[in-house]
């Protein structure tokens, strides 16, 4: 029987990540946490104030709850992280070793941690941009996700560590809000699209990134969970993809439906960090090695996004 907790459960992710795995391993087998007091969705369930910079108390909950695996989804964020470079180099880094030295004294637990796309930089081809190619982020959100990268490997090639992970590209969600990333955008103009309010977009026209509705990445996630540990030849982070749009390509597919919508584009800080990242992502190696597919293209995205903000 596995015992599972979140950290981070009441972010984008991880609310909805929370929500699939009681749904799969039942609500007591899982232990939402997070630094702040959850959202209705999370109350009346196993939830823990925690902060992962505190390691004692993260070693206090796994063994309250006898912790098999532990889902990491607390981060601050690409855009945020600007703000406070050294704070979100701080939570980024010290809360995963946290994490992987937990892990390490008790070798029955099994870590996902996700890495992001904005691991590669200025350097990298950004067009299907391969698993293993140079790496040179400028912002401290992908340093700090590359260096968790590196200790990822080294916590599992030197201790043998169960600890796996994809890089995700932007989530598109609509149950919460999201998190401070660059790619917001993509969630901000379907809000004011079903409200029938013009969008000013903080991203150029043009500006094309890897994209994936939240229902894939969760799945996906829990996946590469499900796996043998002797088939993730990956330990730093496996590239995923699903689909990649420009906000004109998106603006234009949700015109299709809501015809009332207009946009504008103001490209703001936010346009130099998404001007480093892949354009598209070449994830050849999760689709061979655990058999990831991404099951949303375009449009099915922009109608689940619109029929869940109308509900
Ligand atoms: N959302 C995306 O588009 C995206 C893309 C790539 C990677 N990721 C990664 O996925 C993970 C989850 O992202 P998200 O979008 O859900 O982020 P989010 O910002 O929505 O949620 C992060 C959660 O972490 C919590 N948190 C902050 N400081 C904490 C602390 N000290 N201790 C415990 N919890 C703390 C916050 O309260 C929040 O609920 C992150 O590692 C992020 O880097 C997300």
């Amino acid at each position: 029987m596995e015992s599972i907790l979140v950290t981070g459960a009441c972010g984008q992710l991880g609310s909805e990540l929370t929500l699939a795995l009681r749904e799969k391993y039942g609500s007591k087998q899982v232990i939402a946490t997070d630094i702040r007091q959850p959202a209705h969705c999370l109350h009346n369930e196993p939830f823990e104030l925690l902060d992962i910079l505190d390691k004692s108390q993260l070693q206090k909950l796994i063994d309250k709850y006898h912790i098999t695996r532990i889902f990491h989804m607390a981060a601050i964020l690409s855009a945020k992280a600007e703000d406070n470079p050294l704070l979100a180099w701080e939570l980024n880094t010290t809360g995963l070793l946290n994490v992987l030295e937990v892990a390490r004294n008790n070798n029955k637990i099994k870590i996902f941690w996700p890495s992001s796309i904005a691991v590669f930089g200025p350097s990298t081809p950004r067009s299907n941009t391969p698993q293993n190619v140079i790496m040179d982020p400028d912002t401290v959100y992908g340093i700090s996700k590359l260096a968790c990268e590196r200790w990822c490997e080294y916590y599992n090639h030197h201790y043998g560590v169960d600890v796996r992970s994809v890089r995700y590209p932007g989530i598109l969600s609509y149950k919460t809000d999201p998190g401070g990333g660059t790619t917001d955008y993509a969630i901000e103009i379907f809000h004011k699209a079903i409200h029938n309010e013009p969008y000013e977009c903080f991203l150029a026209d043009n500006c094309r990134l890897p994209m994936m509705y939240i229902d894939d990445a969760v799945r996906g996630t829990m996946e590469l969970m499900d796996q043998p540990a002797g088939q993730i030849n990956v330990r730093s982070s496996y590239n995923m993809a699903a689909i990649s749009f420009t906000p004109g390509e998106l603006y234009h597919a949700i015109k299709e439906k809501v015809s009332s919508l207009s946009i504008s584009y103001q490209p703001d800080f936010r346009q130099k960090i998404a001007a480093s990242w892949p354009e598209s992502i070449d994830d050849t190696t999760a689709r061979k090695e655990w058999g990831w597919a991404h099951r949303y293209g375009l449009e099915e995205t922009v109608e689940v996004m619109l029929e869940g903000l109308k509900a």
